[in-house]
Protein backbone atom coordinates (compact mmCIF):
# COMPACT_ATOMS: atom_id res chain seq x y z
CA UNK A 1 0.00 0.00 0.00
CA UNK A 2 1.49 3.58 -0.85
CA UNK A 3 1.25 6.06 1.80
CA UNK A 4 0.12 9.22 0.90
CA UNK A 5 2.52 11.12 0.11
CA UNK A 6 1.37 14.31 2.14
CA UNK A 7 2.19 12.00 5.06
CA UNK A 8 5.44 11.97 7.06
CA UNK A 9 6.35 10.78 10.37
CA UNK A 10 6.18 13.97 11.53
CA UNK A 11 2.89 14.97 10.07
CA UNK A 12 1.15 14.72 13.75
CA UNK A 13 2.88 18.03 14.55
CA UNK A 14 0.02 19.70 12.73
CA UNK A 15 -3.04 18.51 14.88
CA UNK A 16 -4.14 18.78 18.37
CA UNK A 17 -1.51 16.26 20.20
CA UNK A 18 -3.48 15.59 23.34
CA UNK A 19 -1.73 13.90 26.77
CA UNK A 20 1.86 15.56 25.78
CA UNK A 21 3.88 16.35 28.61
CA UNK A 22 5.17 20.26 28.49
CA UNK A 23 8.72 19.33 28.25
CA UNK A 24 10.85 22.51 30.13
CA UNK A 25 13.56 22.20 28.08
CA UNK A 26 12.70 22.49 23.99
CA UNK A 27 16.28 22.40 23.16
CA UNK A 28 17.15 19.08 25.37
CA UNK A 29 14.29 17.26 23.58
CA UNK A 30 15.52 18.20 20.24
CA UNK A 31 18.60 16.63 21.09
CA UNK A 32 17.33 13.41 21.95
CA UNK A 33 15.01 13.72 19.64
CA UNK A 34 17.84 13.74 17.13
CA UNK A 35 19.86 10.75 19.13
CA UNK A 36 16.94 8.82 18.93
CA UNK A 37 16.65 9.29 15.80
CA UNK A 38 20.06 7.93 14.58
CA UNK A 39 19.53 4.93 16.83
CA UNK A 40 19.04 1.04 15.26
CA UNK A 41 15.39 0.33 15.48
CA UNK A 42 14.20 -2.58 17.95
CA UNK A 43 11.92 -4.53 15.21
CA UNK A 44 12.11 -5.17 11.41
CA UNK A 45 9.42 -3.91 9.26
CA UNK A 46 9.65 -7.70 8.01
CA UNK A 47 8.60 -8.45 11.46
CA UNK A 48 5.07 -6.54 12.10
CA UNK A 49 4.06 -7.44 8.64
CA UNK A 50 4.16 -11.05 9.86
CA UNK A 51 2.11 -9.92 13.06
CA UNK A 52 -0.68 -8.36 10.36
CA UNK A 53 -1.00 -11.69 9.18
CA UNK A 54 -1.07 -13.32 12.37
CA UNK A 55 -3.66 -10.89 13.32
CA UNK A 56 -5.39 -11.36 9.68
CA UNK A 57 -6.13 -15.13 11.21
CA UNK A 58 -7.70 -13.47 14.23
CA UNK A 59 -10.00 -10.75 12.39
CA UNK A 60 -11.32 -13.95 10.55
CA UNK A 61 -12.02 -16.13 13.55
CA UNK A 62 -9.43 -18.13 13.08
CA UNK A 63 -7.02 -17.33 15.99
CA UNK A 64 -7.64 -15.67 19.09
CA UNK A 65 -5.18 -12.44 20.63
CA UNK A 66 -3.70 -12.50 23.68
CA UNK A 67 -2.15 -8.67 24.63
CA UNK A 68 -0.89 -8.97 28.09
CA UNK A 69 1.42 -6.98 30.20
CA UNK A 70 2.32 -4.27 32.82
CA UNK A 71 -0.08 -1.19 33.36
CA UNK A 72 3.45 1.27 33.20
CA UNK A 73 6.52 -0.69 32.66
CA UNK A 74 9.30 0.60 35.61
CA UNK A 75 12.16 1.90 35.35
CA UNK A 76 12.94 0.89 38.95
CA UNK A 77 11.54 -2.54 38.61
CA UNK A 78 13.53 -3.66 35.77
CA UNK A 79 15.11 -7.15 36.31
CA UNK A 80 15.79 -10.48 33.95
CA UNK A 81 13.57 -12.10 37.02
CA UNK A 82 10.69 -9.42 36.24
CA UNK A 83 10.93 -10.05 33.01
CA UNK A 84 10.99 -14.12 32.37
CA UNK A 85 8.18 -14.45 35.06
CA UNK A 86 5.88 -12.21 32.71
CA UNK A 87 6.62 -14.20 29.84
CA UNK A 88 5.60 -17.45 31.90
CA UNK A 89 2.47 -16.56 32.93
CA UNK A 90 2.00 -15.27 29.09
CA UNK A 91 2.92 -18.64 28.26
CA UNK A 92 1.20 -20.26 30.67
CA UNK A 93 -2.16 -18.68 29.41
CA UNK A 94 -1.65 -19.20 25.90
CA UNK A 95 -1.35 -22.89 26.09
CA UNK A 96 -4.57 -22.85 28.80
CA UNK A 97 -6.33 -20.81 25.62
CA UNK A 98 -4.80 -23.17 22.64
CA UNK A 99 -5.11 -26.47 24.66
CA UNK A 100 -8.48 -25.57 26.10
CA UNK A 101 -9.99 -23.55 22.78
CA UNK A 102 -7.79 -25.27 19.84
CA UNK A 103 -7.14 -22.48 18.51
CA UNK A 104 -3.66 -20.62 17.34
CA UNK A 105 -3.14 -17.55 20.49
CA UNK A 106 -1.19 -15.02 19.01
CA UNK A 107 0.66 -13.72 21.89
CA UNK A 108 1.45 -9.78 22.12
CA UNK A 109 3.05 -8.16 25.07
CA UNK A 110 2.54 -4.38 26.32
CA UNK A 111 6.06 -4.76 26.85
CA UNK A 112 9.35 -3.28 25.66
CA UNK A 113 7.75 0.16 25.33
CA UNK A 114 4.77 0.28 28.06
CA UNK A 115 6.09 3.87 29.35
CA UNK A 116 4.29 6.41 28.81
CA UNK A 117 0.83 6.63 30.72
CA UNK A 118 -2.78 9.54 29.47
CA UNK A 119 -4.09 10.85 32.84
CA UNK A 120 -7.48 11.67 33.61
CA UNK A 121 -6.03 14.75 35.49
CA UNK A 122 -2.64 16.70 34.55
CA UNK A 123 -2.02 17.35 38.48
CA UNK A 124 -2.86 15.88 41.73
CA UNK A 125 -2.59 16.25 44.95
CA UNK A 126 -0.07 15.05 47.71
CA UNK A 127 -0.35 16.09 51.20
CA UNK A 128 -2.25 19.65 50.65
CA UNK A 129 0.43 20.25 47.60
CA UNK A 130 -0.36 20.44 44.01
CA UNK A 131 1.64 18.41 41.46
CA UNK A 132 1.99 17.30 38.23
CA UNK A 133 0.78 13.69 37.65
CA UNK A 134 2.88 10.99 37.01
CA UNK A 135 2.83 10.29 33.67
CA UNK A 136 5.21 6.66 32.74
CA UNK A 137 8.45 6.29 33.62
CA UNK A 138 9.53 7.90 30.16
CA UNK A 139 8.34 11.47 31.31
CA UNK A 140 9.13 11.65 34.80
CA UNK A 141 9.13 9.55 37.87
CA UNK A 142 6.33 8.52 40.35
CA UNK A 143 7.62 9.56 43.46
CA UNK A 144 5.09 12.27 45.02
CA UNK A 145 7.83 14.92 45.07
CA UNK A 146 7.26 18.12 42.93
CA UNK A 147 10.87 18.12 41.41
CA UNK A 148 10.10 14.20 40.54
CA UNK A 149 7.54 15.22 38.22
CA UNK A 150 9.32 17.47 36.32
CA UNK A 151 9.33 15.43 33.00
CA UNK A 152 12.85 14.77 31.37
CA UNK A 153 13.23 14.23 28.13
CA UNK A 154 16.69 12.22 28.53
CA UNK A 155 14.28 9.51 29.94
CA UNK A 156 13.13 8.83 26.54
CA UNK A 157 16.41 7.23 25.64
CA UNK A 158 16.23 5.32 29.01
CA UNK A 159 12.94 4.03 27.70
CA UNK A 160 14.40 3.19 24.46
CA UNK A 161 17.80 1.49 26.12
CA UNK A 162 15.46 -0.55 28.42
CA UNK A 163 12.98 -1.75 25.63
CA UNK A 164 15.86 -3.01 23.58
CA UNK A 165 17.49 -4.87 26.58
CA UNK A 166 13.86 -6.11 26.73
CA UNK A 167 13.27 -7.16 24.31
CA UNK A 168 16.72 -8.74 23.59
CA UNK A 169 16.03 -11.30 26.45
CA UNK A 170 12.28 -11.94 25.32
CA UNK A 171 13.76 -13.22 22.01
CA UNK A 172 16.24 -15.02 23.70
CA UNK A 173 14.00 -16.62 25.83
CA UNK A 174 11.44 -17.53 23.06
CA UNK A 175 13.53 -18.88 20.74
CA UNK A 176 15.98 -19.97 22.42
CA UNK A 177 14.48 -23.11 24.07
CA UNK A 178 12.43 -21.49 26.71
CA UNK A 179 9.16 -21.74 25.51
CA UNK A 180 10.00 -25.16 24.39
CA UNK A 181 6.88 -26.91 24.87
CA UNK A 182 9.22 -29.28 26.42
CA UNK A 183 9.17 -26.88 28.99
CA UNK A 184 5.74 -26.26 29.61
CA UNK A 185 6.10 -27.33 33.62
CA UNK A 186 8.31 -24.92 34.13
CA UNK A 187 6.34 -21.90 33.33
CA UNK A 188 4.76 -22.84 36.63
CA UNK A 189 5.76 -20.58 39.41
CA UNK A 190 6.09 -22.33 43.07
CA UNK A 191 3.91 -19.72 44.61
CA UNK A 192 1.01 -20.91 41.23
CA UNK A 193 1.84 -24.72 41.14
CA UNK A 194 0.11 -25.23 44.74
CA UNK A 195 -3.04 -23.49 43.95
CA UNK A 196 -5.53 -24.79 42.34
CA UNK A 197 -5.29 -23.64 39.07
CA UNK A 198 -1.69 -24.48 39.12
CA UNK A 199 -3.23 -27.60 39.30
CA UNK A 200 -5.17 -27.78 36.79
CA UNK A 201 -2.44 -26.35 34.83
CA UNK A 202 -0.30 -29.13 35.41
CA UNK A 203 -3.18 -31.64 34.35
CA UNK A 204 -2.84 -29.68 30.81
CA UNK A 205 1.16 -30.14 30.81
CA UNK A 206 0.88 -33.42 31.42
CA UNK A 207 -1.65 -34.25 28.66
CA UNK A 208 0.93 -32.10 26.14
CA UNK A 209 3.49 -34.16 27.45
CA UNK A 210 1.64 -37.44 26.72
CA UNK A 211 0.70 -36.05 22.90
CA UNK A 212 4.34 -35.46 22.17
CA UNK A 213 5.24 -39.08 23.49
CA UNK A 214 2.55 -40.32 21.38
CA UNK A 215 3.48 -38.28 18.26
CA UNK A 216 7.07 -39.12 19.01
CA UNK A 217 6.34 -42.93 19.10
CA UNK A 218 4.36 -42.54 16.09
CA UNK A 219 7.67 -41.43 14.44
CA UNK A 220 6.84 -38.19 13.96
CA UNK A 221 10.17 -36.19 14.33
CA UNK A 222 9.50 -33.65 16.94
CA UNK A 223 12.48 -31.79 16.69
CA UNK A 224 12.35 -30.70 13.23
CA UNK A 225 9.22 -28.57 14.35
CA UNK A 226 9.99 -25.07 15.26
CA UNK A 227 6.73 -24.28 16.34
CA UNK A 228 7.16 -26.77 19.10
CA UNK A 229 10.46 -25.69 20.34
CA UNK A 230 9.84 -21.76 19.58
CA UNK A 231 6.83 -19.29 19.68
CA UNK A 232 5.96 -15.74 18.42
CA UNK A 233 6.41 -13.33 20.64
CA UNK A 234 5.05 -9.72 19.68
CA UNK A 235 5.53 -6.47 21.39
CA UNK A 236 3.23 -3.63 21.70
CA UNK A 237 2.61 0.05 23.55
CA UNK A 238 -0.23 2.73 23.19
CA UNK A 239 1.81 5.05 21.04
CA UNK A 240 1.30 8.22 23.22
CA UNK A 241 4.45 10.09 23.40
CA UNK A 242 4.33 10.86 19.96
CA UNK A 243 8.47 12.78 19.68
CA UNK A 244 9.54 9.44 21.16
CA UNK A 245 7.54 7.22 18.20
CA UNK A 246 8.51 10.06 15.54
CA UNK A 247 12.04 9.27 16.45
CA UNK A 248 11.54 5.70 15.52
CA UNK A 249 9.74 5.70 12.20
CA UNK A 250 11.94 4.85 9.99
CA UNK A 251 11.04 3.98 6.41
CA UNK A 252 11.22 0.23 5.25
CA UNK A 253 14.19 -0.19 2.37
CA UNK A 254 12.33 -3.43 0.44
CA UNK A 255 8.53 -1.56 0.42
CA UNK A 256 9.27 2.30 0.99
CA UNK A 257 6.44 2.30 3.55
CA UNK A 258 7.16 3.98 6.91
CA UNK A 259 6.91 1.70 10.19
CA UNK A 260 6.96 2.65 13.39
CA UNK A 261 9.74 0.49 14.82
CA UNK A 262 9.61 1.49 18.26
CA UNK A 263 7.09 -1.71 18.84
CA UNK A 264 5.46 -4.65 16.04
CA UNK A 265 1.64 -3.29 17.09
CA UNK A 266 0.75 0.26 18.23
CA UNK A 267 -2.72 1.41 19.94
CA UNK A 268 -3.94 4.78 20.63
CA UNK A 269 -5.88 4.93 24.00
CA UNK A 270 -9.17 6.36 24.91
CA UNK A 271 -8.03 9.66 25.77
CA UNK A 272 -6.20 10.20 22.08
CA UNK A 273 -8.50 8.35 19.75
CA UNK A 274 -9.84 12.04 18.54
CA UNK A 275 -10.12 11.25 14.99
CA UNK A 276 -8.91 14.69 13.73
CA UNK A 277 -6.14 14.50 16.61
CA UNK A 278 -2.15 14.02 16.28
CA UNK A 279 -2.49 10.13 17.67
CA UNK A 280 -4.53 9.06 14.78
CA UNK A 281 -2.71 11.06 12.27
CA UNK A 282 0.38 9.10 13.16
CA UNK A 283 -1.48 6.19 13.17
CA UNK A 284 -2.51 6.42 9.93
CA UNK A 285 0.73 6.78 8.48
CA UNK A 286 2.78 3.53 9.98
CA UNK A 287 2.27 0.26 8.52
CA UNK A 288 2.45 -1.53 11.81
CA UNK A 289 -0.86 -3.23 12.64
CA UNK A 290 -2.66 -0.55 15.06
CA UNK A 291 -5.56 -0.61 17.04
CA UNK A 292 -7.51 1.97 19.36
CA UNK A 293 -8.99 1.66 22.58
CA UNK A 294 -13.06 1.98 22.18
CA UNK A 295 -14.56 3.64 25.52
CA UNK A 296 -18.49 3.91 26.60
CA UNK A 297 -18.78 7.43 24.89
CA UNK A 298 -17.71 6.12 21.73
CA UNK A 299 -20.87 5.55 19.15
CA UNK A 300 -21.03 3.41 16.37
CA UNK A 301 -20.31 6.47 14.01
CA UNK A 302 -17.52 7.16 15.80
CA UNK A 303 -15.90 3.52 15.91
CA UNK A 304 -17.04 3.28 11.90
CA UNK A 305 -14.75 6.33 11.44
CA UNK A 306 -11.92 5.08 12.98
CA UNK A 307 -12.04 2.06 10.71
CA UNK A 308 -12.10 3.97 8.01
CA UNK A 309 -9.30 6.66 9.49
CA UNK A 310 -6.90 3.64 10.65
CA UNK A 311 -7.78 0.88 8.01
CA UNK A 312 -9.04 2.25 4.69
CA UNK A 313 -7.86 -0.06 2.63
CA UNK A 314 -10.10 -2.84 4.93
CA UNK A 315 -6.98 -5.31 5.52
CA UNK A 316 -7.60 -7.65 7.73
CA UNK A 317 -5.03 -7.38 10.98
CA UNK A 318 -4.06 -3.90 10.16
CA UNK A 319 -6.49 -2.71 13.02
CA UNK A 320 -7.88 -3.85 16.37
CA UNK A 321 -10.61 -2.43 18.14
CA UNK A 322 -10.09 -3.34 22.14
CA UNK A 323 -13.15 -2.57 23.78
CA UNK A 324 -13.12 -1.26 27.63
CA UNK A 325 -16.67 -0.35 28.29
CA UNK A 326 -17.52 -1.97 31.81
CA UNK A 327 -18.82 -4.81 33.32
CA UNK A 328 -22.17 -2.85 33.61
CA UNK A 329 -22.50 -1.27 30.14
CA UNK A 330 -21.23 -4.25 27.71
CA UNK A 331 -24.63 -5.65 27.45
CA UNK A 332 -25.55 -2.71 25.94
CA UNK A 333 -22.88 -0.55 24.73
CA UNK A 334 -21.36 -3.45 22.46
CA UNK A 335 -24.22 -5.32 20.28
CA UNK A 336 -24.66 -1.57 18.19
CA UNK A 337 -20.60 -1.13 17.83
CA UNK A 338 -20.29 -4.68 16.74
CA UNK A 339 -23.36 -4.20 14.21
CA UNK A 340 -21.87 -0.70 12.67
CA UNK A 341 -18.60 -2.08 11.91
CA UNK A 342 -20.25 -5.87 10.55
CA UNK A 343 -22.55 -3.92 8.51
CA UNK A 344 -19.80 -1.58 7.00
CA UNK A 345 -17.71 -5.08 5.99
CA UNK A 346 -14.79 -3.28 8.26
CA UNK A 347 -12.74 -6.53 9.21
CA UNK A 348 -11.44 -5.73 12.44
CA UNK A 349 -9.61 -7.84 15.55
CA UNK A 350 -12.19 -7.68 18.34
CA UNK A 351 -10.42 -7.35 21.91
CA UNK A 352 -11.85 -6.94 24.99
CA UNK A 353 -10.08 -5.16 27.89
CA UNK A 354 -12.18 -5.99 30.75
CA UNK A 355 -9.65 -4.16 32.51
CA UNK A 356 -9.96 0.20 32.23
CA UNK A 357 -14.07 0.12 32.35
CA UNK A 358 -13.95 -1.71 35.84
CA UNK A 359 -11.16 0.48 37.83
CA UNK A 360 -12.32 1.76 41.24
CA UNK A 361 -10.49 3.10 44.45
CA UNK A 362 -11.32 1.24 47.54
CA UNK A 363 -11.78 2.67 51.04
CA UNK A 364 -8.20 3.21 51.78
CA UNK A 365 -7.52 4.90 48.05
CA UNK A 366 -5.87 1.72 46.34
CA UNK A 367 -6.89 2.06 42.62
CA UNK A 368 -8.05 -1.75 42.26
CA UNK A 369 -10.47 -4.19 40.25
CA UNK A 370 -12.84 -6.84 41.09
CA UNK A 371 -12.28 -10.18 39.66
CA UNK A 372 -15.52 -10.71 39.56
CA UNK A 373 -16.33 -7.42 37.36
CA UNK A 374 -13.24 -8.31 34.78
CA UNK A 375 -14.75 -12.08 34.38
CA UNK A 376 -18.50 -10.36 34.04
CA UNK A 377 -17.37 -7.83 31.22
CA UNK A 378 -15.80 -10.60 29.16
CA UNK A 379 -18.84 -12.71 29.54
CA UNK A 380 -20.53 -9.95 28.01
CA UNK A 381 -18.29 -9.00 24.94
CA UNK A 382 -18.79 -13.15 24.40
CA UNK A 383 -22.20 -12.94 24.69
CA UNK A 384 -22.51 -9.63 22.31
CA UNK A 385 -20.63 -11.08 19.65
CA UNK A 386 -22.63 -14.54 19.73
CA UNK A 387 -25.50 -12.33 19.31
CA UNK A 388 -23.95 -10.32 16.36
CA UNK A 389 -22.53 -13.49 14.43
CA UNK A 390 -18.85 -11.31 15.17
CA UNK A 391 -15.85 -13.27 16.80
CA UNK A 392 -14.87 -12.14 19.68
CA UNK A 393 -10.93 -12.36 18.51
CA UNK A 394 -8.67 -11.71 22.05
CA UNK A 395 -8.09 -10.80 25.59
CA UNK A 396 -6.32 -7.69 26.75
CA UNK A 397 -5.16 -7.41 30.61
CA UNK A 398 -3.27 -6.14 32.82
CA UNK A 399 -1.08 -8.62 34.63
CA UNK A 400 2.23 -9.76 36.39
CA UNK A 401 4.20 -12.45 36.81
CA UNK A 402 4.81 -11.62 40.56
CA UNK A 403 2.46 -12.46 43.29
CA UNK A 404 1.24 -9.03 43.76
CA UNK A 405 -2.20 -8.23 45.39
CA UNK A 406 -3.76 -5.54 43.49
CA UNK A 407 -6.91 -6.83 42.03
CA UNK A 408 -9.64 -8.14 44.13
CA UNK A 409 -11.23 -11.74 44.20
CA UNK A 410 -9.90 -14.70 42.39
CA UNK A 411 -9.81 -18.16 43.54
CA UNK A 412 -7.63 -16.57 46.71
CA UNK A 413 -10.20 -14.06 47.14
CA UNK A 414 -7.86 -10.68 47.69
CA UNK A 415 -9.71 -8.72 49.78
CA UNK A 416 -9.90 -5.07 50.29
CA UNK A 417 -7.78 -5.25 53.51
CA UNK A 418 -4.92 -7.26 51.53
CA UNK A 419 -4.64 -4.49 48.98
CA UNK A 420 -1.71 -2.75 50.94
CA UNK A 421 0.52 -5.88 51.59
CA UNK A 422 1.98 -6.37 48.03
CA UNK A 423 0.45 -3.63 45.86
CA UNK A 424 3.56 -2.76 43.96
CA UNK A 425 2.49 -1.40 40.04
CA UNK A 426 3.19 2.05 39.45
CA UNK A 427 -0.33 2.53 37.65
CA UNK A 428 -3.05 0.55 37.05
CA UNK A 429 -3.53 -2.52 39.15
CA UNK A 430 -2.64 -5.72 37.59
CA UNK A 431 -3.83 -9.35 38.06
CA UNK A 432 -0.92 -11.77 40.00
CA UNK A 433 0.17 -14.85 38.38
CA UNK A 434 -2.55 -16.69 39.91
CA UNK A 435 -5.21 -14.79 38.66
CA UNK A 436 -4.08 -14.49 35.19
CA UNK A 437 -4.25 -17.99 35.21
CA UNK A 438 -7.53 -18.28 36.74
CA UNK A 439 -8.92 -15.79 34.06
CA UNK A 440 -7.31 -18.18 30.96
CA UNK A 441 -9.24 -20.93 32.31
CA UNK A 442 -12.60 -18.89 32.24
CA UNK A 443 -11.85 -17.74 28.71
CA UNK A 444 -10.84 -20.92 27.53
CA UNK A 445 -14.39 -22.06 28.81
CA UNK A 446 -16.27 -18.95 27.21
CA UNK A 447 -14.26 -19.64 23.64
CA UNK A 448 -15.63 -23.14 23.85
CA UNK A 449 -18.67 -22.04 24.33
C1 LIG B 1 -4.10 1.53 29.48
O1 LIG B 1 -4.25 0.63 28.62
O2 LIG B 1 -3.28 1.45 30.41
C2 LIG B 1 -5.00 2.70 29.40
C3 LIG B 1 -4.69 3.86 29.94
O3 LIG B 1 -6.15 2.41 28.77
P1 LIG B 1 -7.32 3.35 28.21
O4 LIG B 1 -6.72 4.21 27.17
O5 LIG B 1 -8.27 2.33 27.69
O6 LIG B 1 -7.88 4.10 29.39
CO1 LIG C 1 -3.77 0.67 32.59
Amino acid sequence: MTPSPAWAPDSWRSRPAAQQPIWPDEDELKRVHAHLTGLPPLVFAGEARHLTRALGQAANGRAFVLQAGDCAESFAEFSADAIRDKLKVILQMAVVLTYGAGLPVVKVGRIAGQFAKPRSSPTELVGGETIDSFRGHMVNDDLPERSARIPDPRRLVAAYQQSVATLNLLRAFTKGGFADLNQVHAWNQEFVASSTEGQQFEDIAEGIDRALRFMSACGINLTAEDSLHEVDFWTSHEALILDYEEALTRRDSLTEEWYDCSAHMLWVGERTRQIDGAHCEFLAGIRNPVGTKIGPTATPDDVVALCERLNPERTPGRLTLITRLGADRVDDGLPPLLEAVRDEDHPVVWICDPMHGNTFSADGGRKTRRFDDILAELTGFFRAHRGAGTWPGGVHVELTGDDVTECLGGVEDIVEGQLDQRYTTTCDPRLNARQSLDLAFAVAEMLRG
